[in-house]
């Protein structure tokens, strides 16, 4: 019996879809525990491409149980495109995806209240998806939301009340909209969601771990997106780090057995907020291009930087993380230098830990190591793999203090490399 977690350490796309993916045969559970549909995680095997949103990850390996927590936000109209987008092409979910009636709803006026206080934000905005999250999870604490299983409970009364709280703030934006179409299709949305299993997951998940069932829990967003720990105010609203895993799903914290932290071997951002290692040069776009990156949800183009230890210093310490997973190695394939950041220098004085105030100059410290200039997209086992690359790897395990169990070499399911096979008890 066992709970495992997997997350992002770092601003979020590190590629977790595809490792849970990866990982799902080795559980019989995977569950959300955060964040809602503006995650996109993205799926590739047998030449077919998935992106997920609201669903978990697990959902194409077998009959697996797959669990949207009480943490997780849920929009009924995108959810509902979603599923049926993955009906349509031969995956029936109804009977093996379970929701938590505590999880909190999207509604329409929480979209629109999104992009206003985006839009009053001005320079000052966050770029976010603009998928009503920010709003959500403020009802939630502010104990005003509406949550799934409300769907059964005088229903209209809660959704209207919800609906006339948000629209006097509206008005006093003077943000015009017309909620027609929105709500017709969140409407049917809600219609839709009846016909999942609604829980009290909380339940049926400790059930499982009782039972001796493995869990694997999956993160959305990355630990530098963390409301608490994160690039504050330039985050999402949700807790993404591994403790985000115990209340998003009520799981007990000495449950947690190994903690997956997933990482691009080089470092992306999507969205507004600083970003120290950002290039902003050719080899920035030369990454870009390679690494195709651009937003799964939003279609953005994402900033592309060097690898940032500091930060994922602060990541692994924050998460307790047992194993690392690095993925997108491929990407540098052509480089010369590579270049990690082992420090910042801020305003003079050199620091290696992660500070309050990353919104200040920061310059980031480098060391260069060569490339390994051969491609990797082929390769099947780390006996393969150049020195150098086996080098970078190295420097990146002594720097973090935690073994790269699994390098990803490419998008798909089988571009997958474990390490330290031999020694698994
Ligand atoms: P997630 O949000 O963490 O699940 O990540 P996304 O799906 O948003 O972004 C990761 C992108 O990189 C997706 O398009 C994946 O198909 C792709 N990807 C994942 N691992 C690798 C890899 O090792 N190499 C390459 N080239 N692409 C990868
Ligand atoms: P996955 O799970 C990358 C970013 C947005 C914005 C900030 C707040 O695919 O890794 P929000 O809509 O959450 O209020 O936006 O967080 N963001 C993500 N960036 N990957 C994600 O999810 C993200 N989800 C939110 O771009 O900067
Ligand atoms: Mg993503």
């Amino acid at each position: 019996m066992k709970v495992d977690v997997l997350l992002g350490l770092q601003w979020g796309d590190e590629g977790k879809g595809k490792a849970v993916d990866v990982l799902t045969p080795r559980y019989d559970v995977v569950a959300r525990f955060q964040g809602g549909p503006n995650a996109g995680h993205t799926l590739e095997f047998e030449g077919q491409k998935y992106v997920l949103r609201s669903v978990p990850s697990g959902i194409f390996q077998g009959n697996k149980i797959n669990i949207i927590g009480n943490g997780v936000v849920l929009d009924p109209a995108l959810f509902k495109t979603e599923v049926e987008t993955l009906e349509a092409s031969g995956h029936d979910l109804k009977q093996k995806l379970h929701i938590s009636k505590k999880a909190h709803l999207i509604l329409p006026t929480h979209r629109l209240l999104d992009n206003a206080y985006e839009t009053i934000k001005g320079d000052a905005k966050v770029g976010t998806t603009g998928k009503g999250i920010g709003p959500t999870y403020t009802d939630k604490i502010s104990r005003n939301g509406v949550r799934v299983g409300d769907v059964f409970h005088d229903f209209n009364r809660k959704y209207a009340r919800a609906k006339a709280n948000h629209e006097r703030i509206l008005k006093s934006l003077n943000y015009s909209y017309d909620l027609t179409e929105f709500e017709k299709e969140w409407f049917e949305g809600i219609e839709y969601l009846k016909q999942f299993k609604l829980t009290d997951t909380e339940h049926e998940i400790n059930s499982l771990i009782h039972a001796g069932n493995n869990i694997l829990c999956e993160g959305a967003q990355g630990t530098m997106l963390d409301i608490d720990f994160g690039s504050y105010p330039f985050v999402t609203s949700s807790n993404t780090v591994c403790a985000g895993a115990c209340t998003g799903l009520g799981i007990a914290p000495n449950r947690i057995g190994e903690v997956y932290g997933i990482f691009k071997a080089y470092c992306t951002r999507v969205g507004a907020g600083p970003f120290p290692t950002e290039l902003l040069d050719e080899t920035g776009d030369a990454i870009c291009a390679k690494g195709n990156e651009f937003g799964s949800v939003t279609g953005r183009k994402r900033r592309c930087g060097w690898i940032d230890l500091v930060a994922l210093k602060y990541s692994v310490m924050i998460n307790g993380v047992t194993n690392l997973v690095m993925t997108k190695s491929d990407v540098l394939d052509e480089l010369e230098v590579i270049k990690v950041c082992v420090a910042y220098n801020v305003n003079g004085k050199e620091i290696d830990y992660f500070p309050y105030d990353i919104n200040a100059r920061i310059e980031p410290v480098y060391v260069e190591l060569p490339g390994w200039q051969a491609s990797m997209t082929k390769m099947q086992s780390e006996d393969e793999f150049p020195a150098e690359f086996s080098a970078y790897l190295f420097f990146l395990e002594e720097q973090l203090g935690v073994p790269i169990t699994i390098v990803s070499v490419g998008p798909d399911r089988e571009q997958t490399i474990e390490r330290y096979t031999g020694e698994e008890e």
